[in-house]
């Protein structure tokens, strides 16, 4: 049996019922001339069940961004339906939150001010939500410094405060945008790390669904349930790469064979290579040199 099938036969993946439905969906923006449309992606399709840690890869400018966008209510869907929980999406809602690469914190609010600021801004900021924010703050592993300024944080601080700041109104569809991709190398290994025992050790598996954007394939694998692997511009879905790796996930799994077979598998998707097809291939018998980089560059 291949790595991958023997993965899949040791975890099979549990069914839940739909969060996310994508169906025929393009999105696209004005062009330069009068009624131009230029199209970011195209004919996308998928379901994505509760509690689900969907990954995105593709090629820069494949419109990953623009599809997490539109997920989060910001753009308009010109063609197809997004639906979250059965109901389309027709703007922003309190059951979806985005995670950007850049934190965009209050430099002078502390850990726990920058978190509480939109249920504050919103007149909910009742017992129920401050015991939540304290919760969260503890969960991203910043209760020690919950009273420290944002400005004195450092950057993969930032981002913790970033992330508890969108788990703290419990989403139903958390959206991260490359949230790791302005961090140094090792510190992107310790947040991913974290985010994985975050995503298992808690409450937020159960009922929070993630599709988080990457161009990282190692991270693609480590956190993911599901890979889904974009074409280039206009990005459309070419793979869906089910990631049966067993949770609770540690870091040691980064060395393992079938880590390593699944990132050579989306690295197959990614740039075409004939060499793999779904099911039954042994990856070290391939032959080929492979190429260390993990990183989706464009094409
Ligand atoms: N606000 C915008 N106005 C016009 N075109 C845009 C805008 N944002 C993105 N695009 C274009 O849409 C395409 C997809 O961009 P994006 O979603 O950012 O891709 P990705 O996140 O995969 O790198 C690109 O060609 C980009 O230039
Ligand atoms: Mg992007």
């Amino acid at each position: 049996m291949s790595e991958l099938a023997d993965a899949e036969a040791k975890s099979p993946a549990p069914k839940r019922s739909p969060s996310l439905e994508v169906e025929h969906v393009s999105l696209g923006y004005p062009g330069r001339r009068r009624g131009e449309q230029v199209l970011a992606c195209r004919d996308l399709n998928m379901t994505v069940h509760q509690g689900e840690f969907v990954m995105l890869v593709g090629p820069s400018g494949c419109g990953k961004s623009t599809f997490l966008e539109a997920l989060a209510g910001l753009v308009h869907v010109g063609a197809g339906e997004i639906r979250v929980d059965g109901r389309p999406i027709d703007g922003p809602a309190k059951d979806r939150s985005l995670v950007f690469q850049s934190p965009s914190l209050f430099p002078w609010r502390d850990v726990y001010g920058n978190v509480i600021f939109g249920c504050q801004a919103q007149g909910r900021l009742d017992a129920a939500a401050k015991a939540r924010a304290e919760a969260v703050i503890k969960l991203v592993g910043l209760g020690d410094v919950a009273h420290r300024r944002a400005r004195e944080l450092s950057g993969g601080m930032k981002q913790r405060v970033n992330l508890a700041r969108a788990l703290v109104t419990e989403p139903s569809l958390l959206l991260l945008d490359e949230p790791f991709g302005a961090l140094d190398a090792q510190t992107r290994e310790v947040m991913q790390d974290e985010l994985v025992r975050m995503w298992q050790g808690s409450a937020i598996e159960s009922s929070t669904t993630a599709v988080f954007v990457t161009h990282d394939v190692a991270e693609a694998v480590l956190m993911a349930d599901r890979v889904l692997v974009f074409s280039k511009s206009p990005g459309t879905i070419i793979d869906d790469i089910p990631v049966s790796l067993g949770r609770p996930r540690t870091a040691a799994v980064r060395s393992s064979r079938e880590f390593m077979a699944y990132h050579d598998r989306i690295l197959d998707a990614l740039y075409g290579r004939p060499t793999y097809r779904a099911e039954g291939v042994e990856v070290a018998s391939t032959g080929s040199p492979r190429s260390t980089r993990s990183e989706v560059s464009a094409p």
